[in-house]
């Protein structure tokens, strides 16, 4: 029997999903926050690039957040379509209470104005406004819409040009077309390098760990998976299902063992590897046992975000 995510931490007495929620400063977000101040203060234009999952988007909003900036996060539902016009569009409404033509039609000298006249102000501590346009999902930009966003950074307004910041997310280089080459030759690439062991085995300990053998998050940090987000918290539901399956609330090493790719299973140091069996995923009777365990047992339930169901 395997239960969808939320119905795991539900039978576990959460509220809500504990992998979810506090952000854990990772290299990848120091790093990324030291770039990006850099890249704003300069108006630069700048790829973050990762896996699918691997945390930028969270990186790059947890760096805006700590910054005194504008930033624009122009949208579409099918985000391959973004033209120049949507990004226009998208800036003209953030930076002014002016409309945008139908059809988003969006005269370059209404772009200047604005967009001049908004970089022009000085903040609450006298410093120039920095505004920041973030493209999501970036990989799917067409070559004519990037080489647009090139000339659109350049406009200038009394005087100065690069009045804006451009950062593109993006899961793979966003300027891998032909013929954009004079826009790659104006950007920087920043490559996230996804979860440390260590920082993995942190963020299992620091969220889901009373769940789970230490050994067993030191084994689960080694595997592929926990080198990304999405895919570690992916892993842990699948153990914490094996674990429940068999009638515990703990996942073992041998639930690990049970789960990782064979060629993927690390050795540890001076000790030979030893075959032990999969966990035994019993289904409905073991994880009746668990819940009728903890139904009946009141006082065994943490207080930290858990239900006392
Ligand atoms: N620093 C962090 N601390 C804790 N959890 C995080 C952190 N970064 C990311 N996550 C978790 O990973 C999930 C995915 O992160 P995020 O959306 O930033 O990935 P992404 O790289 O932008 O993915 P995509 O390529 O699909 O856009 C988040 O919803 C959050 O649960
Ligand atoms: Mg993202």
């Amino acid at each position: 029997m395997s239960m969808t995510r939320l119905e795991t931490f539900v039978n576990l007495g959460y509220t809500k999903d504990p992998l979810k929620g506090k952000l854990h400063e990772t290299g990848d977000m120091v790093r990324c926050r030291r770039i990006l101040t850099m890249a704003v203060e300069s108006r630069a234009m700048v790829s973050i690039v990762g896996d699918r999952g691997c945390g930028k988007t969270e990186a790059v909003k947890a760096a805006m957040e700590r910054m005194d900036v504008k930033t624009i996060w122009p949208k579409r539902v099918d985000q391959e379509n973004m033209t120049i016009a949507d990004i226009k569009t998208a800036m003209i409404l953030e930076l002014s209470d002016e409309n945008v033509k139908r059809g988003g039609i969006v005269s370059s000298a209404q772009l200047r104005r604005i967009v001049g006249t908004a970089s022009g102000k000085r903040t609450a501590h006298g410093a120039e406004t920095q505004i920041v346009v973030i493209i999501e999902e970036a990989q799917r930009l067409h070559k004519n819409t990037l080489r647009s966003l090139k000339t659109l950074r350049e406009m200038d307004w009394a005087g100065k040009s690069e009045l804006f910041t451009i950062i593109l997310v993006a899961q793979s280089d966003p300027m891998n077309h032909p013929g954009v080459s004079e826009v790659r030759l104006r950007s920087d690439i920043v490559r996230m390098q996804g979860l440390s062991a260590n920082e993995a085995a942190h963020y299992v300990r620091e969220t889901i760990g009373k769940h789970f053998d230490p050994r067993a998050i030191e084994l689960l940090a080694e595997l592929p998976a926990a080198r990304n987000y999405l895919e570690l918290q992916e892993l842990c539901v699948t153990l914490l299902n094996i674990a429940l399956a068999a009638g515990r609330e703990l996942v073992s090493v041998e639930d690990v063992r049970s789960v990782q790719p064979p060629e993927a299973e690390p050795v540890p140091r001076g000790q030979a590897r030893g075959k032990q069996p999969a966990a035994p995923v019993s289904g409905a009777t073991a994880l009746q046992s668990v819940l009728n365990r903890r139904n009946g047992d009141a006082g065994g339930v943490p207080a930290d975000g858990r239900a006392s169901c």
